[in-house]
């Protein structure tokens, strides 16, 4: 939601900035911009768009010290004058967050006289530091960041000092030394190849770079020192490998993200089953894709440990009414561990007296410090928009924690899963469900059980990235609305791997057929197959696994579909419009 970058040293801050933000694309793609100072001149180029289209204006651009930006829109439409940098008296500034009270000290700026270019709640700040700079921009972020109300990382250069200056607050910010100088960036991927180790910035925290030198300070401007962590993210693993697009690859790594998870799960078992020995009830929380995860994640604790679990999306557990009793563990689900919503959430249920355990992909994240204990998610970088190996991360993750917690030895199958994503990713064909999708009026996901909860994910994952419509629905709740919407036009994808609720799927998919609806299955049950297959669209085979770890492939075969939809459609599925991948404001 909004990247961030910094340069100063010897190389030149113009390539850097191109580099990060290329990197960083995927934080928002609404438009891009960088500053620089040039001879004692800032240099400002922005541009709506995709990152690339900043590339011909950076040519000639020769500068050692420069910040960038690629945006998501929240205030202002995605346009060149909305585009940050903005600037005031000198001063340039780069912003990821929401300015809460940006509209009360716009009001008094405008009373002032103070000019203001564009819709955006950023250039408040450039306006604000302009104002209280009296040749220490660093103090005059201070006092600017005091009148501040939101979240932000900020990154400010002036053409007077040769320095960066930084503030965060609820967004993040890591700093790091390079051969050839300091950076700073939202996070670790845009820092690799330049800096093996990262120090993350604390909320409240002020910083200044030199090209030698970095200095973090803590809210009452007292000098501090930060963690040093290593940046994982490594630049081999961030290119395309020869892959079409990232979803395609991501989905390719499944097999490997899932393996990962549990090789790693090892070094927190134990933590795992004591946090959750004597829970009285779990909670589990998170937004989109990781708030399916948390969907089955209620189904293994409570089939597996007995104990009565809820799932609520993080936007709405965080404004209701929460009764927090003993014994309360709430898991936080998300790859990126900076969700706004969940982040903070998973405070909240803290501060109610909840244990929290962060389910997560990032390890230096916020949601790691909120956290009583953390479950890695070892799927490395995803970069797609739309998250795909990181669900089944996730979806691996919390089934080894209930396997913990029930004291149940070994991995219960799951070590021999990823072997059987890869045949099933290997012999599915989706294209031709793909091509049916793509000029269906409304896709429909149906399944019951642990198959709705698939489902669910399945339609997230098509409306996404094709932005075909359609919804994910139980199938025994079909009959109460959705079946009004079908006809010859429409096409229904059923989940079929719990045996027992098999049946009743079945009845479902022929009430569809009955009213001319397209249909098409993904089963591990020989008995679906008598009944419907020569009936359907398309029919997908998988092979028979534990009902538990079934999701593992019938969502890997939903995802296949999805980008095939997307790819059909022309649609980039990387970046689909209007979203981003770390949704760091609310
Ligand atoms: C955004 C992304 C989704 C993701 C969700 C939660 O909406 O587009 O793919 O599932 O955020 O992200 P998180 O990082 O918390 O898992």
């Amino acid at each position: 939601m909004c990247g961030i970058i910094g340069y100063i040293g010897g190389g030149n801050a113009a390539e850097v900035v191109y580099r990060g933000l290329k990197r960083l694309e995927y934080r928002g793609y609404d438009s891009a911009g960088g500053a620089f100072v040039c001879d004692g001149r800032l240099v400002i180029a922005k541009k709506e768009g995709k990152v690339e289209k900043l590339s011909p204006l950076l040519e000639g651009v020769r500068a050692n010290i420069g910040i960038g930006h690629t945006r998501w829109a929240t205030h202002g439409v995605p346009s060149d004058v909305n585009a940050h940098p903005h600037s005031a008296g000198g001063i340039a500034i780069v912003h990821n967050g929401i300015i809460e009270n940006y509209a009360e000290l716009k009001n008094k700026l405008l009373d002032e006289g103070v000019i203001f270019r564009s819709d955006t709640d950023s250039e408040v700040i450039a306006h604000l530091l302009a104002r209280a700079y009296k040749g220490d921009l660093t103090g005059a972020l201070a006092e600017t960041v005091g009148l501040l109300k939101g979240s932000y990382a900020i990154m400010a250069i002036c053409e007077r000092e040769h320095i960066i200056s930084l503030a965060c607050n609820k967004s993040p910010l890591i700093i790091g030394r390079g051969d050839d100088g300091y950076y700073c960036a939202s996070d670790e991927p845009a820092l690799a190849g330049y800096c093996p180790d990262v120090a993350v910035l604390q909320d409240g925290d002020i910083a200044e770079l030199r090209a030698d030198e970095a200095s973090v300070f803590n809210g009452e401007m007292q000098l501090v020192i930060r963690e040093t962590v290593p940046n994982l993210a490594v630049c081999s693993e961030l290119g395309l490998d020869g892959y079409p697009h990232y979803m395609s690859k991501e989905i390719g790594e499944i097999p490997a993200a899932v393996a990962q998870t549990v090789k790693v799960f090892g070094s927190v078992k134990q933590k795992i089953a004591e946090t959750l020995g004597g829970a009285k009830r779990i909670i589990l929380t998170g937004c989109g894709t990781a708030y399916h995860a948390a969907l089955l994640g209620k189904i293994y604790f409570e089939n597996m440990l007995g104990v009565p679990s809820e799932v609520e999306t993080a936007g709405e557990l965080r404004y209701k009414k929460n009764v927090v009793g003993e014994s309360v563990v709430a898991f936080a689900i998300s790859q990126s561990g900076e969700t706004a919503d969940t982040v903070e959430v998973a405070r909240l249920l803290k501060s109610l007296g909840a244990k929290v355990v962060a389910v997560t992909n990032s390890l230096h994240s916020q949601l790691t410090r909120v956290a009583d204990a953390v479950v890695p998610v070892a799927a490395g970088p995803e970069i797609c928009v739309a998250a795909t190996k990181s669900y089944s991360g996730q979806v691996a993750a919390l089934y080894l924690c209930a396997l913990a917690a029930a004291g149940t030895e070994g991995d219960g199958g799951l070590g021999a899963l990823p072997e059987t994503i890869e045949r099933t990713l290997e012999r599915t064909d989706t294209r031709s469900l793909a091509q049916v999708c793509a000029h269906s009026r409304g896709v429909y996901f149906l399944g019951r059980g642990i198959d709705y909860a698939v489902a669910v994910e399945g339609s997230l994952k098509l409306k996404e990235v094709s932005y075909v419509p359609g919804e994910g629905y139980p199938s025994g709740e079909l009959k109460h609305g959705t079946l009004a919407l079908i006809d010859g036009q429409t096409t229904s994808v059923f989940v079929i791997c719990d045996e027992a609720l098999a049946e009743k799927s079945v009845v479902a998919a022929e009430q569809v057929l009955a009213r001319g609806g397209k249909v098409a299955v993904i089963t591990c049950i020989d008995s679906v197959r008598e009944k419907l297959e020569n009936r359907t669209e398309y029919f997908c085979r998988l092979e028979k696994v534990d009902k538990f770890l079934s999701p593992l492939l019938s969502s890997a075969v939903l995802f296949g579909l999805a980008y095939d939809a997307a790819v059909a459609l022309g649609r980039d599925p990387d970046k689909p419009r209007n979203l981003a991948k770390s949704v760091t404001v609310e």
